[in-house]
């Protein structure tokens, strides 16, 4: 009896833990009359953002509530640390990652991009997303939440096995699910990095099956493919390639916020950061729709050049999200210059995601949408190594 008790005592502890989040003023007032407002401490307040004190419970709570109400949930972000929530309110930091220009953004690299290109494979690209998917849920608390991490550790591991200059660690959280980060080391320490995100959320039921095809085993699939084809052509970096598979992202962006508080402790200079989530969903067009919100404006140009010469004129559209809906929002918080190309317009948006129905199935099998994800993170990995 006592080795149950102790476990669920455990959990119990972990989920009345204090967290800190960075809210939307507006949905948190809206739907306020519903949460715990005895466990809720509000530290600071802005225009538009609020920084509370709560516990877990009522963070799950809150984005729970706003996904019945409002379809998007939008929760926010959520940290562990007062202080990594005051740097994220911090609006001058948010300021200088939209609007910074680090690079010089021409595009020079076709003779050693195309030849990549050739290099991609559809079949492999399929079988991550099929594998990755067939877990029961990947959600950060489920049982199956670290096989997902260490799923993509021995494939990432695999993939790199012939390099000396390749890592590939588990990146450890105050929650059980690891992201997973792999890097190809160059000749300097500045960093470029792909990411997405490896958990999965079903929101009527937060422990029930949770494929998550699209939402996000696309991206995951995407960024191993962009690996796979830099490690096969022997490319060697300028700079430091890192991708990173984050956790938790699905209960406000909590794996991306830890890491990219990491990378800022480290004094890492980031030269650019691009968002894989949600690359499958073809209902719309064959374009790529770029998030023109919580991104960098000067690198949102260049990613536009590689979307018009690496897929094609007519295959660039833009779109919003109207709050920090993914990973890419961890990093301009903290004044990074981040991009987040999507699969659709967002009003648009696969209504499958975050149900049993996020399958290869929902697309038929047709992957025709990743590969041109893929193409362009070969292009923005390869194009800023400059
Ligand atoms: N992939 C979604 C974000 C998304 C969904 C973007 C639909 C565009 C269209 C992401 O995994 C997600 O679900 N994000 C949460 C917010 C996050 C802060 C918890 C959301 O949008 O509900
Ligand atoms: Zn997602």
């Amino acid at each position: 009896m006592k080795y149950l008790i102790i476990p669920v005592l455990f959990s119990l502890n972990i989920y009345s833990q204090k967290v800190y989040q960075v809210i939307d003023k507006k949905r948190f007032e809206k739907h306020a009359n519903k949460l715990d407002l005895h466990s809720i401490r509000i530290l600071k307040e802005s225009d538009k953002l609020l920084l509370v004190e709560t516990s877990e419970y009522n963070i799950t709570k809150f984005s729970d509530i706003i996904h019945e109400k409002e379809f998007v949930c939008g929760a926010g972000s959520t940290f562990f640390d007062e202080q990594s929530a005051i740097n994220t309110m911090n609006s001058s930091q948010r300021l200088k990652g939209i609007n910074s220009i680090l690079m010089d953004y021409s595009i020079s690299k076709q003779s050693i991009i195309n030849p990549m290109i050739s290099k991609i494979s559809e079949s492999h690209f399929k079988k991550t997303i099929g594998e990755l998917s067939s877990l029961y849920s990947r959600y950060f608390r489920s049982p199956t939440g670290v096989d997902g991490s260490e799923w993509i550790l021995n494939k990432w591991r695999k993939i790199t096995k012939s390099r000396s200059d390749a890592e590939v660690l588990l990146f450890h959280h105050p929650w059980s699910q690891p992201s997973v980060v792999a890097k190809l080391k160059g000749k300097s320490e500045k960093i470029i990095v792909i990411g997405g995100h490896l958990d999965s959320k079903n929101y009527t039921q937060s422990v029930g099956h949770a494929p998550g095809a699209d939402d996000d085993a696309s991206g995951i699939a995407t960024m191993t493919e962009v690996l796979k084809v830099l490690v096969e052509s022997n490319y060697q970096p300028e700079h430091t390639l890192v991708f990173v598979g984050y956790a938790a992202e699905e209960d406000g962006l909590l794996g991306s916020a830890d890491y990219v508080n990491y990378v800022k402790d480290q004094n890492l200079e980031v030269l650019g950061v691009i968002q894989m989530d949600m690359t499958l969903y073809n209902n719309i067009d064959d374009k790529i729709y770029l998030v023109t919100d919580f991104t960098n404006s000067a690198q949102n140009g260049f990613v536009k050049d590689l979307i018009i010469e690496y897929i094609g004129q007519d295959r660039y559209a833009e779109t919003e999200c109207g709050y920090g809906c993914s990973d890419h929002a961890s990093w301009t918080n903290l004044g990074y210059p981040s991009s987040f190309p999507f699969e659709s317009s967002f009003s648009g948006a696969n209504q499958s995601i975050h149900t049993t129905g996020d399958t290869l199935e929902k697309v038929n099998g047709n992957v025709d949408k990743g590969l041109k994800f893929i193409k362009l993170g070969i292009a923005f990995m390869v194009e800023l190594d400059k």
